[in-house]
């Protein structure tokens, strides 16, 4: 749990919203907010289906709304049928939206195209109809492992278009992360590019997706679709390998959307668990494209005139939801941003915003942070020097922000006239579930404030029951939401066990521990499992501990997480090697070795910060090890802990010690 809980709770400040913000916003003022979440409250399915007839183009109307017979495998809208893709691109060209530009795309190198909806339509279109040509149809699974582009989009609304479910992957994880993807998928299409480019770097893509798909399990593979985007050499496979541009070249610019029923998997999206290796998060067509509408118009308060800027990536949740889907159904112009937040100077997100004149900006704690370093370092970067006067909204994603960052987007980003909107959501619960409504909550700097209508949110303790304002306990939801998780991709056991433990009453368990103050405001407090927020990236421990210990040298590990003023947390692995601790110089050559290894097994992101090396680790007689003391060892802080029942206590005071 992160280390700024107890300043977090003694926070006292109140921002209300500026009455700009509430004027003429979806949701305008507490009473417009209760009045709708006491709507839900009373008639849940008579909620959900009027939102769902007024938000959703249906090719086949729903007649039942939620389905409970099999719960916790939830379905909704369940006898209807629609196209994502349809929703999207095809509705706002018939709404007379066609000229108006879909996506704003900025290059790393400062280039800038853009692309209108009748032109994305058609690019969609002609894609799709090359994927057809190429055999793929509803059903079917693709990779995505692409970096940020409209061809992403394209490559995601082209699949959704056809009925083919995608399952993109970040394009900083690894060949050997990527294959593991592709074979529990079972995927039998590949979308990747040449390179990509960030921070001036020209990053190699396809060499990973060849050398995974050499690894084995990958024989459902057909086709390999290729985007040129630097035209960097690449290996080519004939027969299997394949331009994208090849594939658009010639096809017709109309291609009719698949219908598919309202619980076909849209994508499925791996993500880190507590155990194990990642879980294939799937989610389902109608339910999530719903809440990523609902919450585009109630959390950002979507208009019609709305320049929209999230900087997530596409490879997560974030870059899903509130770029490939939600901003389009929306029928917004929004920016799409290729490079790093510090190229080429820490002042790029502000000149940016300043230059497309973005309305709503959506960002991560981490990118908060570190750019408060580097711009407080370099004041000519400093967002006091941009003019940020066209932002109305700006928001938060993915772990905690402290209230000093807090503070800081609000003063020198938002300018004191903007609502932050820190939304407390998972990959799992596909949109917004807890976070402000712009027009309407009074912020309190460092808590998520209070759950969206038709969200149940609640603290309960281990037995399911509620915990009294102030009191820690479980994050959960009590009743279904539309665009919740349907299962982990080939193990419904796994889901039931991760996410609806029996003792838990049925409720949804987040894996977050959290509080309400007498306000009902919810402050998050962290995983209570052992998964890590590292830069906003999910990483679990043991992925870690799976990779290092699978490197020839090593003979045991364990890794935990260190609070970091920039990163959230750090990773930090100790280490006992098969052969004696090594000290010095040779330590550091051993650990950058091991570093390195663990970005080939995973992907830079897990990459240990800091690796300490010891004789043993720290265990109970009956042999477990105990994470407890190594997280305060990690801190570097003293042991106040009774270590009486540890088999080897001395081991301690030579695990404390960095390289
Ligand atoms: C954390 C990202 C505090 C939380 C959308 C959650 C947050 C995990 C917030 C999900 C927030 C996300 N405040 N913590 N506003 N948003 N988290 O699946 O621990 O990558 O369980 O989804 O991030 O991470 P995921």
């Amino acid at each position: 749990m992160s280390n700024s809980i107890e300043s977090v709770l003694v926070e006292t400040r109140v921002f209300p919203p500026p009455a700009s913000a509430v004027q003429g916003a979806t949701i305008s003022g507490m009473d417009a907010y209760r009045a709708l979440a006491a709507q839900a409250e009373r008639d849940p399915d008579a909620f959900w289906a009027r939102m769902a007839r007024e938000n959703l183009q249906w090719t086949k109307p729903f007649t039942q709304v939620l389905d409970e017979s099999k719960a916790p495998f939830y379905r909704w809208f369940g006898d209807g049928e629609l196209n994502v893709s349809a929703n999207c691109l095809d509705a706002q060209v018939a709404k007379g939206n066609g000229d108006k530009v879909a996506i704003i795309f900025e290059a790393d190198d400062g280039k800038v195209d853009k692309i209108t909806y009748s032109q994305l339509l058609a690019r969609v279109s002609r894609f799709a109809n090359g994927l057809k040509s190429l055999g793929y149809k509803s059903g079917d699974r693709a990779i995505i492992y692409m970096p940020m582009s409209i061809e992403a989009v394209v490559a995601m609304q082209a699949c959704v278009r056809l009925g083919v479910t995608h399952s993109v992957v970040f394009g900083g994880f690894s060949a050997k992360s990527l294959q593991e993807r592709i074979v529990d998928v079972g995927a039998s299409l590949v979308l990747t590019a040449d390179e990509q480019i960030r921070g001036g770097k020209q990053i190699p893509l396809k060499p990973a997706v060849d050398e995974s798909l050499t690894m084995g399990g990958c024989e459902a593979v057909r086709k390999v679709v290729v985007y040129k985007r630097t035209g960097g050499k690449v290996d080519w496979t004939e027969g299997r390998d394949v331009w994208m541009h090849d594939v658009e070249a010639g096809q017709p610019d109309a291609c009719a959307p698949v219908p598919v029923n309202a619980e076909h998997p849209l994508f499925i999206l791996y993500t880190s668990g507590s155990t194990g290796k990642p879980k294939g998060v799937q989610h389902a067509s109608a339910g999530y494209l719903l809440w990523a509408i609902l919450t585009m118009k109630w959390t950002f308060d979507a208009r019609p005139d709305d320049v929209f800027w999230c900087t997530a990536d596409v490879g997560w949740i974030t870059g899903h939801t509130y770029i490939a889907y939600g901003p389009l159904a929306c029928g917004l112009t929004q920016i799409m941003f290729e490079g790093v937040p510090t190229y080429p100077d820490s002042g790029r997100f502000w000149d940016m915003i300043a230059r497309h004149k973005a309305t709503i900006f959506y960002t991560a704690p981490t990118a908060i942070r570190s750019l408060i370093k580097a711009c407080e370092g370099n004041p000519k970067t400093h967002p006091s020097q941009y003019a940020l006067d066209s932002l109305r909204i700006i928001g938060s994603v993915g772990e905690p922000i402290n209230p000093e960052a807090w503070m800081w987007y609000y003063k020198n980003v938002g300018r004191e006239r903007c609502p932050i909107v820190d939304t407390w959501w998972q990959t799992e619960t596909g949109g917004h579930m807890i976070t402000p409504l712009p027009g309407a909550t009074p912020l309190k700097p460092g808590s998520c404030t209070l759950p969206l209508p038709g969200i149940t949110a609640a603290i309960v303790d281990e037995t399911g029951e509620d915990v009294p304002a102030g009191n820690g306990g479980f994050l959960v939801i009590k009743r279904p939401w539309p665009s919740m998780i349907r299962t982990i991709w080939g193990d419904p056991d796994r889901f039931v066990k991760s996410y609806f433990p029996p003792e838990l009453k049925g409720y949804y368990l987040a894996g977050d521990g959290a509080q309400c103050d007498t306000d009902g405001y919810f402050w998050i407090m962290g995983r209570i499992d052992d998964v890590l927020n590292v830069s906003g990236h999910r990483l679990g421990t043991m992925e870690v501990e799976s990779a290092l210990v699978a490197h020839e040298m090593v003979a045991e590990a364990a890794v935990v997480g260190r609070p970091d003023d920039t990163t959230g947390e750090a990773v930090v692995a100790f280490v006992v090697l098969k052969r004696s601790r090594p000290e010095g110089a040779e330590a550091q050559a051993i650990a950058q070795q091991l570093r390195d290894w663990v970005a080939k097994e995973i992907g830079p992101i897990a990459k240990p910060r800091d690796i300490r090396f010891g004789d043993n680790l720290p265990k109970t007689r009956s042999g477990k090890i105990m994470r407890r003391l190594l997280r305060v060892v990690a801190k570097g802080e003293a042991i106040t802990q009774d270590v009486s029942t540890l088999e080897n206590p001395a081991i301690l005071d030579q695990l404390s010690k960095s390289l």
